[in-house]
């Protein structure tokens, strides 16, 4: 058995359940390894082969962790800061716990709210932040001043942003104060800047989507829940 491995192992992996919470589990008769209940929590099992149901739900240990979250304001995009709330401690206690660790898969400013993945699949992230791959990211904002059409048509065709002039990209306005705006790039701070750029400023700024993932209309501000297999693979189809 090539990839023999502890249920509890298997479960916390998964992202599903801590291992303390697989033995209380295990007595519950909620864990089904190939439908029959094991006997104990360090029961080996064979990753590649077996079946396992939680609570009747299929569980998939995969080689990397998948997950999105709806990102509250207040917390920076890092995995520890001295300082101040991460997007880490918004996740439950046996997501904090997968190793390799996760982290955000590019950054979102402290106050800006919506989208975020997080993983620990390294080498999908760079190419998803790659600025030669061009994924779109698209983020739903509000503006202290009216935005007329010659900023419109300014901020798409590109502006300077401190020594560096944004790539062409899409706005549509809801109102002149409100709107979408879709970049490839991920310039720190970039749209605030672009923003400023046409001496305005940004009030709100919300990413609705990433590559193609949208913001699902039922994870809540500050929930997170794991990507289903058809998210994951339309993020690897992202970069393609
Ligand atoms: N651009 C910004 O200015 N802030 C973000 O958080 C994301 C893009």
């Amino acid at each position: 058995m090539a990839d023999s491995m502890r249920l509890d192992k298997y479960m916390s992996l998964a992202g599903v359940l801590s291992r303390s919470d697989t033995a209380r589990a295990v007595r519950a008769g909620d864990i089904l390894i190939n439908g029959v209940v094991p006997k104990r929590a360090d029961e080996r099992l064979d990753a590649d082969t077996d079946t396992v149901t939680y609570r009747g739900e299929r569980v998939v240990y995969r080689e990397f962790t998948y997950v999105l979250l709806n990102k509250p304001q207040g917390y920076v995009s890092a995995t520890e800061d001295g300082s101040q709330m991460t997007v880490l401690e918004l996740l439950p206690e046996e997501l904090q716990r997968v190793r390799p660790q996760l982290f955000p898969c590019g950054r979102l400013d402290k106050n800006t709210t919506g989208l975020m993945i997080l993983t620990n699949d390294g080498q999908l992230s760079h190419k998803l932040l790659s600025p030669k791959r061009h994924v779109d990211k698209t983020y739903r904002f509000a503006v202290k001043f009216p935005l007329s059409d010659a900023d419109v048509t300014q901020l798409e065709s590109g502006v300077d942003i401190g020594g560096y002039v944004t790539a062409p990209c899409n706005v549509t306005l809801s109102d002149d104060k409100n709107g979408e705006i879709t970049i490839h790039e991920g310039k720190y701070h970039q749209i605030k800047l672009m923003m400023e750029a046409v001496h305005n400023q940004i009030v709100e700024l919300e990413r609705i989507s990433f590559g193609k993932i949208t913001l699902p209309d039922d994870l809540p501000c500050g929930q997170c829940r794991l990507m289903s297999d058809g998210e994951i693979k339309a993020l690897c189809e992202s970069v393609n």
